[in-house]
C-alpha cells in the first residue's frame, strides 16, 4: 500500500517519525513535505496529499499540523477526499470502519509519538465496512457534487 504524507512546520519532527514508523511496517510512503521549520501555509501541503489521494497517486494520506484542524479542513476541499482529524485510535479505526476516510490528520501540538502511531497504525489497517455505511458516505458525495454545481 502507498501512503502520503504531509505536513507543516508544526509537524516536521513528528512526520520524520512516522515515515520511519511506516516503512518499518512496511508501507511504501510518499513524503510531500515541508521538511524545515520554516513557517509555512499549511493548506498548501494538505492540497498537496489530498490530490494525490484524489488521483490515487497513493491509496490512503497521513497529513499533519499543530492542530491536525487546518490541513484537515484543507484536505476536504478537495473533490473525493473525506479527511479525519483524530487524537485516539478508536476514532481513526471507526473513520475507516463506518466513514471510509482516505485521509487521518492529528497535531504534532496536541498528541505524542506514540499515541500518533497508534492512530496511523490502526487508519491503514482498518477496512470500510461498507454495507448501511456505503449509503451513508455516498449521502456526503452528493452533498459535494449539490455544492459543485452552485
Ligand atoms: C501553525 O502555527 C498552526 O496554525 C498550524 O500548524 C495548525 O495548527 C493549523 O490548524
Amino acid at each position: 500500500m502507498k501512503v502520503g504524507i504531509a505536513n507543516d512546520h508544526a509537524a516536521v519532527e513528528m512526520k520524520n517519525e512516522i515515515v520511519k514508523y511506516l516503512a518499518s511496517l512496511g508501507y511504501e510512503v510518499i513524503n510531500y513535505g515541508t521538511d524545515t521549520n520554516e513557517s509555512v501555509d499549511y493548506p498548501v501541503y494538505g492540497e498537496k496529499v489530498a490530490n494525490a489521494v484524489a488521483d490515487h497517486t497513493v491509496d490512503l494520506g497521513v497529513a499533519i499540523c499543530g492542530t491536525g484542524v487546518g490541513i484537515g479542513l484543507a484536505c476536504n476541499k478537495v473533490r473525493g477526499i473525506r479527511a479525519c482529524t483524530c487524537s485516539e485510535p478508536y476514532s481513526a479505526e471507526y473513520s475507516r470502519r463506518h466513514n471510509n476516510a482516505n485521509i487521518i490528520t492529528f497535531g504534532a501540538r496536541v498528541i505524542g509519538i506514540e499515541t500518533a502511531k497508534q492512530i496511523v497504525k490502526v487508519f491503514l489497517e482498518t477496512p470500510f465496512e461498507g454495507g448501511r455505511h456505503q449509503r451513508r458516505v455516498d449521502m456526503i458525495t452528493d452533498i459535494e457534487k449539490r455544492n459543485e454545481a452552485k
